[in-house]
């Protein structure tokens, strides 16, 4: 596989240089249907040697089956992978419906212990809060975050779904290198607080779901159509109506990708980019993949420039996209709006 070299970009003031993509490893785990463990295994060295530096998983992926399977690939790399994991969803095994969110002191602590021996490392170079339980005093968290950075447990800090607001009060506390929220073509309402807060901090964004599950590639037109434990299922945008209603948006997307003789995936990769220019923030998506067909596809699209008059076609899309990101969006930063 000949590629460009990937570009490079720093997360946050003093935090890591990565390749300006990475690899976002939840689905080798869980979540989006059967798994070829072998080709997941392979994906993650085929990244590597593609530029991609920031490897991305969290304890709650697969009951900590994701940070597992990661850990050799990490461990035989340790050198060049920057590698990000997050604590904050409860999950357990036998309890299959519990999804609590903590962010309690305690729980962090025996988080990071968790996390570091599944991993099988002696540090976590940047490690997130998953999601944000209102009900600890930010304070305590950050608070407890920092003091795994003074026992060298952990390298950088990051936050995830976060609103502006919270973010500004935990950079206060501790320096934060990125922010993890979902950001694509259909799904922008991180660019209302978050982003512009990131932005005026020189706090690096890093876009989870910038392919929208998968959806904004073309390669499902519907939840129904996949496998029946496919968390997309519970989604709100990929059933029913909505399902159909969102397929007609990707015209614009199927258009630009014709004219251009690229695919869908690479306009929606390219414009999440360029979107950040506009903001003028770094940002570092993180496209889920567990096949080595996808990697050269992706890889390029962090280089591909759209032009003002496709980005213009572009622009209305997310506005119209019927249903919500999550059944529940009071976990994500817009329930705190
Ligand atoms: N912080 C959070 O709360 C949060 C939430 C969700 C995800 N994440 C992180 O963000 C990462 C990425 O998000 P995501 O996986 O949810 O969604 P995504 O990157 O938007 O899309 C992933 C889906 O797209 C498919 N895909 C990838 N490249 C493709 C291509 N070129 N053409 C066609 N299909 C393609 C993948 O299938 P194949 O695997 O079959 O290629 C997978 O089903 C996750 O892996 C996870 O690490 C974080």
């Amino acid at each position: 596989m000949t590629l460009p070299a990937l570009p490079t970009a720093r997360l946050g003031t003093d935090g890591p240089l990565v390749g300006v993509q990475g690899l976002g490893c939840m689905g080798m785990s869980e979540f989006y249907g059967p798994t070829d463990t072998a080709e997941a295994l392979a994906t993650l060295d085929a990244a590597l040697e593609t530029g991609v530096t920031l490897f991305d998983t969290a304890d709650a992926y697969g009951f900590g089956r994701n940070e597992e399977l990661i850990g050799p690939f990490v461990r035989a790399n340790r050198e060049r992978v920057v590698l990000a994991t997050k604590f904050a969803i409860e999950r357990k095994e036998d309890d299959p419906n519990l999804r609590g969110i903590r962010n309690d002191p305690a729980y962090i602590r025996a988080a990071v212990d968790a996390s570091l021996r599944r991993l099988g490392v002696d540090v976590i170079d940047l490690y997130y809060m998953h999601r944000r339980d209102p009900a600890v005093p930010l304070a305590e968290s950050v608070g407890a975050m920092a003091e795994l950075v003074q026992a060298g447990k952990v390298r950088h800090l990051g936050l995830s779904e976060v609103t502006g607001a919270e973010l500004r009060e935990a950079h206060a506390i501790h320096p934060i290198a990125a922010v993890q929220s979902e950001w694509s073509v259909f799904a922008r309402d991180v660019e209302r607080s978050a982003v512009p807060a990131a932005a005026g901090l020189g706090v690096a964004f890093v876009p989870y779901s910038p392919l929208g599950r998968g959806f904004l590639t073309g390669a499902f037109q519907a939840a129904e159509q996949l496998a029946t434990d496919d968390v997309r299922r519970t989604q709100p945008r990929f059933t029913g109506a909505n399902a159909e209603a969102n397929g007609g948006l990707l015209e614009p997307i199927r258009q630009i990708a014709t004219a251009r003789g690229v695919t869908l995936a690479q306009v929606a990769l390219a414009w999440v980019h360029q979107r950040a220019q506009v903001h003028g923030l770094t940002v570092v998506p993180i496209p889920g993949t567990r096949k080595r067909s996808r990697l050269a596809e992706n890889t390029a699209a962090a280089t591909l420039e759209l032009t003002a008059e496709e980005l213009a076609l572009l622009e209305p899309v997310a506005g119209q996209v019927a249903g919500d990101r999550y059944p529940n969006m009071a976990f994500t930063q817009v329930g705190r709006e």
